[in-house]
């Protein structure tokens, strides 16, 4: 049995709990000053104040704030290529769903991701992991979505469980067969939907490839019933549903992440009272994407509004190759502070255990606790707001995974 001591924490800020806080709750954090954390292997065994128990190994964490790893629950890790060319298009005046429809966005990721090996998918998600450690993300949702046929969206699902075993930072699936209806089927949608229910999602379930199911219920990608047919079949076959919703025109996603009480809905930029509603019954989690906001040129989530409605607010990357090639879980802080007008307090729950609710993780990790798995951040900090104020420098000290210290960026003189 390995043993770790972290001492000498100036500050510890954490959630508590094994479920998402919403409401008033979401801005409650605990803070502990002159802290200790315990861990044997990968568990932290005991959390205080002072000097802590011996241990085989001890870690100074020199009077600096330390948190909960960050839950990043929502990306589109696995793709070939980038969409750097849409770059020019956007700045001309186009829009997302017009270059959509030109055969680009989604569309050309497809082109490139089927192009791509195995090896060259897996080789870079695996330098993007990297990134997303060294900022401090221990957790990432994946989806798929770029295949959109049966051999391909296996290929990208296989290349998530292969770097799940493979890299530190733990990887969630989720199969978004939903993502986009290629080119091949413009005139026979049904098609593709009965492919994607009859062949791909009861394969992906019996294979264990996926935990989650997604669909992008948007004007022009699926529709509701759409939608609604492809989440119910994700069901049939445990797959959790999760949403695309409201994040172009509101047509009704977030209604239904209510009706079939999907564990959470994400975008969300343009959801009505309607639809808050609908989530605030069925306790359907927020997940809010402030990048992709900045990104599009769009508006931002009404994240305040949300809250008063005791929808719980998970916070994420959305890292993809079209509306957010940002992996940086500290800008989407930052983001949901200037833009959203959450406190730190609210944003920290949202990156830490809301985050690990969207992925139904909750219980394992997200918190500073006992029994919980020690994924744990020390911040080149002893100032909580620190964090949330800074724009564009990495403040991470050391990324703490499971017990093992991956990261330490302590400068040596
Ligand atoms: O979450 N909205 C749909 N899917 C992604 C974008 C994918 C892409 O543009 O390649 C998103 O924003
Ligand atoms: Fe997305």
């Amino acid at each position: 049995m390995a043993s770790l001591l972290i001492y000498n924490i100036g500050l510890l800020a954490t959630p508590i709990g094994n479920k998402a806080n919403c409401g008033p709750k979401q801005d409650e954090i605990t803070f502990i000053e002159n802290a200790y954390i315990y861990i044997e292997d990968e568990i932290i065994k005991e959390v205080g104040k002072g000097q802590g128990p011996e241990a085989e190994t001890r870690l100074d964490a020199k009077g600096k704030l330390v948190t909960p790893g960050l839950v990043d629950s929502h990306s589109h890790l696995v793709f070939g290529g980038n969409r750097a060319n849409e770059l020019k298009m956007k700045l001309e005046g186009k829009s997302y769903l017009e270059i959509l429809e030109s055969g680009g966005g989604i569309l050309s990721t497809v082109k490139a991701t089927n192009n791509a090996s195995f090896e060259e998918l897996y080789q870079k998600a695996y330098k993007d992991l990297d990134e997303m450690l060294s900022y401090g993300t221990t957790t990432l949702e994946a989806k798929s979505g770029y295949g959109l046929s049966f051999e391909q969206e296996l290929k990208q699902l296989e290349v998530v469980k292969e770097l799940n075993k493979n890299h530190p930072i733990d990887l969630v699936s989720t199969f978004m067969g939903g993502h986009a209806l290629p080119v091949e089927y413009k005139d026979n949608r049904e098609k593709f939907i009965d492919e994607v229910c009859e062949k791909m999602i009861p394969y992906v379930s019996e294979n264990e490839l996926a935990e989650f199911c997604d669909v992008f219920c948007e004007k022009g990608v699926f529709n509701v019933e759409e939608t609604r047919k492809i989440l119910q079949t994700g069901q049939k076959y445990n797959l959790k549903s999760k949403i695309h919703a409201d994040e172009i025109e509101a047509i009704g996603g977030s209604q239904l992440a209510g009706e079939l009480n999907a564990i959470s809905a994400e975008h969300l930029i343009v959801c009505d009272e309607k639809g808050m509603e609908a989530m605030s019954k069925s306790g359907t989690i927020a997940c809010l994407l402030p990048c992709t906001s900045l990104y599009l040129g769009a508006d931002f989530a009404k994240a305040k509004t949300m809250i008063e409605y005791n929808i719980p607010i998970a916070l994420a990357s959305d890292y993809n190759p079209g509306s957010c090639p940002s992996l940086n879980m500290q800008l989407v802080m930052n983001l949901a502070c200037l833009k959203y007008r959450m406190s730190p307090n609210q944003v920290l729950n949202a990156v830490t255990l809301n985050g690990a609710a969207a992925i139904d993780k909750a219980d394992k990790i997200g918190s500073i606790e006992t029994g919980k798995q020690a994924d744990i951040v020390i911040w080149d900090t002893n100032d909580f707001n620190y964090i949330f104020y800074r724009l564009g420098s990495n403040l991470v000290d050391k990324v703490i995974k499971k017990g093992r210290i991956l990261i330490d960026n302590e400068k040596t003189c």
